[in-house]
């Protein structure tokens, strides 16, 4: 038999797509709603086209951007406790369909994960990722769920049925999240992962500010690159004529509400326009776009409790640069 043959062999069937047809997102209408508001917003949700998620990677191994290689080597080194805690035979629910490293590190390192339910808003970003971990780990049965996670989301149910539900939700994702968010998106994940299920959460830990400041203003400009994208995609996908050298990018840690808020400041009075619609920028104005939590135990502990979760187990990074939390219901 040649290779082809039997790489077709044992090629994993196509994995069947649970479509919860979430509506489609509609940049021009967002883009021009965050122009409209005081003070102006561009939805962060909307980095990471096929440029947007390449110059995401590229920071991910920036020397000041840590947080990636922190949080796979926590994740490796609490593996073993991890696999305790959480036991056999476990359904993983992903939030975000994770194409790389995490997912493998975790459905490798449980006992016997039975099935794998990436939930995302993208069919296409799910049914990819869900095809490359299919070969993977061709004895996890593959349920992917197109849906819109900040909800709760019904699980297909697998063939082996499984001793618990694990969330999986790293990268410090929560914290791009404002509170109120963030308990919503947390008590969704109780209600999907039921009475006895667990969840495994990244989170991205309070530290020194230049540190913090560092990771994303990162001194290659990957950062700057990764943001102002942005406005070249609203320019292709919502007909606007922004002029990227007109914009810098800005991220400063803010210690009232212990988060990085990263903006796009207009260098100078302007105007914009957006599928014909004018929008007039002070010079300074700054058009925010993402905020990234940096939690203390208290801060994370409290988001647990208000959706009715409680941290059951924690592991650090040296020197608590960053952590994994496993929750359970309260
Ligand atoms: N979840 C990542 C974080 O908040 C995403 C991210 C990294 C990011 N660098 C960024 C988002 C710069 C916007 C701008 O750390």
């Amino acid at each position: 038999m040649n290779s082809l043959a039997r790489h077709a062999l044992h090629r994993p069937a196509p994995p069947v797509l649970l479509d919860l047809c979430p509506t489609p997102d509609d940049l021009r209408g967002d883009v021009i709603a965050g122009l409209s508001s005081d003070p102006k917003t561009l939805p962060s949700k909307y980095f990471y086209d096929a440029r947007g998620s390449q110059l995401f990677e590229e920071i991910t191994r920036q020397p000041e951007y840590d947080l990636t290689r922190t949080e796979i080597a926590l994740l490796q080194a609490s593996m073993r406790d991890i696999r305790e805690a959480v036991g056999a035979e476990a359904h993983v629910v992903e939030y975000g369909s994770g194409s790389g490293r995490k997912t493998q590190l975790l459905l490798g390192g449980l006992d016997s994960a039975v099935a794998y339910t990436p939930v995302e808003i993208s069919r296409e970003m799910l049914l990819e990722s869900t095809q490359r971990l299919a070969y993977a780990f061709p004895e996890v049965q593959m349920l992917p769920v197109c849906a819109d996670f900040t909800r709760p989301v019904p699980i297909p149910p697998p063939l082996q049925p499984a001793a618990r539900r694990l969330a999986f939700f790293p990268g410090s994702t929560l914290g791009n999240f404002d509170e109120a968010a963030s308990v919503e998106l947390l008590a969704a994940m109780r209600e999907t992962i039921g009475d006895d299920g667990r969840a495994l959460i990244g989170i991205d830990l309070l530290k020194d500010v230049a540190e913090m400041e560092a990771a994303y203003n990162d001194a290659a400009g990957v950062t700057a690159a990764f943001t102002l994208n942005l406005l070249a995609r609203i320019n292709r996908e919502a007909g606007a004529d922004f002029d990227r050298r007109r914009f810098a990018h800005r991220a400063v840690f803010s210690p009232e509400r212990s988060r990085i808020e990263t903006s796009i400041v207009s260098r100078c009075a302007q105007v914009v326009h957006v599928a014909g619609q004018a929008f007039h920028l002070d010079a300074g104005e700054p058009i925010h776009v993402e905020i990234s939590h940096k939690y203390t135990d208290a801060h994370f502990d409290a988001l647990a409790a208000a959706a009715g979760l409680r941290v059951a187990h924690r592991w650090n990074a040296p020197a608590d640069r960053f952590g994994l939390r496993l929750l359970e219901p309260a």
